[in-house]
């Protein structure tokens, strides 16, 4: 198989875990090679950091690829659209001299108004199990949405916004008693719709023409499998679906038109918020992690909860996406631990089991099995070749190929762009 850096066709970037893998520098580094980059669920709650010649940024919105001049970005129908956070980007790259003329955002995805992220700060306020949400109201857009009441960004475009606003705000203020100025909102909204109406457009036909011309398409997903709606750990999760069936959701593109599937997931894992995490490290050992590899949440600046890699979980997220390539990302961050440990089972009541409940009950019962292997002293963060890795680290890899059956494509050392081994 030719190496990720030469990829063509549809690729689709997944993440295999609780979210902040590293897709944002994925995207970075496997956009040089295409023409459309298309973003396709969550919202303002994401934060793909991207540190490249340009400068180091923090996406929410707009896809990871804006920084290859050429190529189209897509914000799909199913994003979650925040246009205050949206338009800071936008500020953000043109402080830095990033051209975003091919940017292009659906017509009809939600957008999240300011009554969202109110409801969002009240509702974990009086939940007695705290999700630990992000606070962006990205739970009450896709909420509004499916109940088929919330605006969306090809309002902004019509003739009715301003009623379409006041209407709206006034039912939030009476169904979830706020104080919302609904002027305040259309004032706020009618210089955001200028500044957006340039950039609205049909996500899905450009695909569709893509296509069609073969070019190279890269989906961008955001958050990880297990904090997806259904299949995650509920109700500790988002309200969209990072694996391939949100790429369906935004683009009507059935999986089967994707070429490459790549899970991507640290050399270990991480969890912020609250919900189960089985192979939760030591205390001692999450305190190295966190320091070293500056474990903060890049939209909320909260601490993520460090785990060893979860083989069991990893398996699952493959079966139901059926992944063609690992990103294995981070790898410096474990030189200089004695052990490794890599988990590779579950037991419950002492029998052993698999990842048999997407419960977050059963995930806080079982207890995981290991797989123990020695560390590596070694800085590694100038290898680019996976034969000068160290020993020991070439053997947790091979592991990881070997559980899974999943060649690992992608092993990442550095947080820059090429800071990469193609393997
Ligand atoms: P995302 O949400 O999946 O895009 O991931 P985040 O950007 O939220 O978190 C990943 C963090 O790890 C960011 O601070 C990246 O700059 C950093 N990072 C990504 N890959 C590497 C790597 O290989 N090594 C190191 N040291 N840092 C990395
Ligand atoms: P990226 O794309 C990590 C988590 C929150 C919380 C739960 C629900 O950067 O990987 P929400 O605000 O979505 O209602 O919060 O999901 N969460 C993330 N965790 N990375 C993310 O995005 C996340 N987006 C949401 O911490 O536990
Ligand atoms: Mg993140």
């Amino acid at each position: 198989m030719a190496k990720l850096n030469k990829w063509h066709g549809t690729a689709a970037v997944i993440g295999i875990d609780w979210g902040d893998s590293g897709k944002g520098r994925l995207i970075d580094d496997l956009s040089q090679n295409a023409n459309v980059i298309a973003r396709f669920n969550g919202g303002s709650n994401t934060g793909h950091t991207v540190s490249n010649k340009f400068g180091k940024f923090a996406m929410h919105i707009t896809p990871s690829g804006i920084f290859n001049q050429k190529a189209t970005c897509l914000v799909g129908r199913n994003v979650a659209v925040n246009l205050e956070v949206l338009i800071q980007e936008l500020d953000s790259f043109k402080k830095a001299g990033v051209a975003f003329k091919n940017l292009v955002i659906d017509e009809q995805a939600p957008l999240t108004m300011p009554w969202h992220i109110l409801r969002d700060g009240i509702r974990e306020k009086v939940r007695k199990s705290k999700i630990g949400t992000t606070g962006n109201g990205v739970g009450p857009t896709y909420a509004d949405y499916t109940e088929r009441v919330g605006l969306k960004v090809i309002d902004l475009l019509s003739s009715d916004l301003k009623e379409k606003i006041y209407n709206e705000a006034e039912i939030q203020n009476k169904f979830f008693n706020l104080k919302i100025s609904p002027n305040d909102v259309y004032s706020k909204f009618s210089k955001y719709s200028k500044v957006i109406k340039p950039y609205v457009g049909n996500t899905i036909q450009i695909i569709k023409q893509n296509l069609q011309k073969n070019k190279n398409i890269l989906f961008e997903g955001a958050q990880g499998y297990f904090l997806d709606i259904d299949a995650g750990t509920y109700p500790f999760v988002t309200s969209s679906n990072p694996g391939v069936v949100g790429i369906w959701r935004s683009y009507d593109l059935h999986p089967q038109n994707l070429d490459h599937v790549i899970g991507i997931t640290k050399a270990y894992t991480t969890r912020v918020g609250s919900g189960p995490m089985p192979t939760k490290m030591d205390e001692k050992t999450s305190k190295q992690i966190i320091e070293k590899g500056h474990e903060v949440g890049t939209t909320t600046g909260r601490i993520r909860s460090p785990g060893w890699q979860d083989l069991v979980l990893l398996k699952y997220a493959h079966e139901a996406n059926h992944l063609t390539a690992l990103a294995i990302t981070k790898l410096d961050i474990l030189s200089g631990q004695k052990k490794i440990k890599l988990g590779v089972g579950y037991k419950l009541n002492g029998k052993e089991t698999t990842y048999l409940s997407h419960s977050s009950e059963f995930l806080e019962n079982v207890r995981p099995v290991y797989e123990e292997f020695e560390g590596w002293q070694e800085d590694i963060s100038n290898v680019r070749e996976f034969e000068r890795l160290p020993k020991n680290a070439k053997k947790y890899i091979e592991a990881i190929e070997k559980f899974t059956k999943i060649p690992v494509k992608f092993i990442s050392v550095g947080p820059k762009r090429g800071e990469v081994i193609y393997v």
